[in-house]
């Protein structure tokens, strides 16, 4: 009991909309709302019940992919190349979050070009292209957007992957679209991450779309939180544009906001994030501070000091390896692509790949573009195994120790926070979403409610349950076709929490409980 009481407390999902309708849950005895009345009538009520005919609630994400794109990773090479990258610096990703058009993408490619990646060449040759295209404000995205679709709307699709390094850490920055079609894609990067910098567009008109509700904002900030992004840069971007000339009144009034919101969507504010004005297109206040005839109101930190000094949990070596695949392909045999959640890989080592229980050898294991001995928990690597087809791996498998190898199932208990279904409908058995949980995307469907979560007290209720509303907290079967690779909360967090998902709608986020 005291365990999922901390889960939930620590789940703290109730969104501003969420707080204003959390008892909206419904006892089998009376068919009205237990805690507090609704409006709903009896008829509304059955309506609900209904609810899971309407063809609305048919699931429809089945074909989406989540994918990643690798900026700058060349293919395999075999080198010998000894250098343990590993005892020199730390490693951290660091997912780009935040609404459409936000500049996430730019800011990103700033980076990596005051890092040193990009060449003066390059920029030129990205100036060109942008104003081709008649989108000349895009070039510094265009370091994180490679792709034609991407470059010709201005929009990321894919999640960009690049690397670059400071003084004490080395950063892999994953680059999430921000378009709310793209969100599953979003999903697989935040889940890869460790810290989140969410960013924010200060020009009139732009902060107030994202964070109103149905904007991604909102949404990202739900997510990344459920999706075990401890702690969040917030940066206040495009402070240079003609609407802002970096006014304090308005990233004082963007900061006020959003605090109460990150707040409720279960950040310690004082401890878990930081705030920071920037301009990513002409790169103030990222790698060097802020000059002060720009901002003379700024004497915090700027982004590359605010991300050396983001402590992060530290991560048990020793524990069973675990690492999700993401992708694979053949080069000289089957290599797949993955972060190490768990435990520590070495080249020889024996694991199996789970749910199949392939025997594997493990080969060679690159970091980036050199290759490794051994790797800890939190990298990105790519793993060269033999024993097993390249056609015989999909995402979602995992990587897994022998001995101690990760469950495979095709049902679970898990607790839930129900966020917003669509056009108000009920959560019932029957209920059918697209489940996201580490790399794995499927169809589940819940098949029984245990138990509702009293709103007030956060602890499970004793009355069965039949539904619950927009708001409520559940603890529920789900069931899924095919064997998932998932691990209990309480063990693995990263491979323990999840979120449901239809028509393209994040409505409900989880954390698996048994099976
Ligand atoms: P999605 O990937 O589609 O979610 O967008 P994004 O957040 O990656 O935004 P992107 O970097 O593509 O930038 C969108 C637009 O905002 C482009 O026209 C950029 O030039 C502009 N922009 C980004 N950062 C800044 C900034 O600091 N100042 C100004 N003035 N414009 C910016
Ligand atoms: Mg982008």
């Amino acid at each position: 009991m005291a365990d999922i009481e901390e889960d939930i407390r620590s789940l703290q999902l109730e969104s501003a909309d969420i707080a204003e309708d959390s008892n909206g849950v419904v006892s089998p005895d009376d068919g009205k709302t237990e805690v507090e009345e609704s409006a709903n009538t009896q008829q509304e009520v059955e309506e609900h019940i209904n609810a899971d005919e309407d063809p609305k609630q048919e699931v429809q994400e089945q074909s989406i992919k989540t994918e990643i794109k690798d900026k700058e990773i060349p293919p395999v090479q075999d080198e010998e190349d000894e250098e343990d990258i590993l005892s020199k610096k730390r490693h951290l990703n660091v997912v780009f979050i935040g609404h459409v058009d936000a500049g996430k993408s730019t800011t990103g490619g700033q980076i990596l070009y005051l890092s040193g990646q990009v060449d003066e060449r390059t920029i030129q040759k990205y100036e060109k292209e942008a104003k081709d295209k008649s989108r000349e404000s895009w070039y510094m995205a265009y370091i994180m957007d490679t792709n034609e679709e991407e470059r010709a709307k201005g929009k990321t699709v894919e999640v960009g992957r690049a690397h670059f390094e400071t003084e004490t850490s080395r950063f892999t920055i994953l680059d999430a679209p921000g378009h709310k079609s793209y969100v599953p894609n979003m999903i697989s990067g935040a889940s890869q991450a460790d810290i989140g910098v969410l960013v924010i567009s200060a020009r009139k008109g732009e902060f107030e779309t994202g964070y109103e509700k149905g904007g991604q904002t909102r949404e990202h900030v739900q997510l990344a939180k459920t999706l075990g992004v401890s702690k969040l840069l917030v940066v206040v971007n495009k402070m240079d544009d003609p609407t802002v000339q970096w006014a304090k009144t308005r990233y004082d009034e963007i900061e006020s906001k959003m605090i109460p919101f990150l707040k409720q969507s279960g950040y310690n504010v004082k401890k878990d994030v930081l705030f920071l004005p920037i301009s990513g297109l002409i790169g103030a206040n990222l790698k060097t501070r802020m000059d002060k005839s720009i901002c003379p109101w700024w004497d915090g930190p700027c982004l590359f000091e605010a991300l050396d000094s983001i402590e992060v949990p530290l991560r048990d070596p020793n524990g069973p390896f675990r690492m999700p695949i993401l992708d694979k392909f053949k080069d000289m045999g089957t290599v797949v692509m993955g972060k190490v959640e768990s435990g520590s890989i070495r080249e020889g080592d024996s694991l199996l790949i789970m749910p199949n229980r392939d025997q594997v050898k493990v080969v060679a294991i690159y970091i980036d573009e050199t290759r490794v001995k051994r790797a800890g928990p939190g990298e990105n690597l790519r793993v060269r195994v033999s024993g097993v087809e390249e056609e015989d791996i999909s995402a979602g498998f995992v990587l897994s120790s022998t001995a101690n190898p990760i469950p495979a199932v095709t049902e679970f208990v898990a607790q839930l926070q129900i966020l917003e279904l669509l056009d108000n409908a009920i959560f019932t058995a029957g209920y059918k979403a697209i489940l996201h949980v580490h790399s794995v995307v499927e169809e589940c469907e819940v098949i029984e409610l245990i138990s509702q979560i009293d709103p007030k007290t956060r602890k499970p209720m004793k009355k069965k349950v039949l539904f619950v509303k927009n708001g409520a907290g559940v603890v529920c079967r789900i069931q899924v076709n095919n064997s998932i690779c998932i691990e209990k909360f309480s063990d693995f967090p990263q491979l323990g929490r999840f979120t449901l998902r239809t028509e393209g709608k994040t409505v409900a986020v989880g954390r698996i409980n048994s099976f």
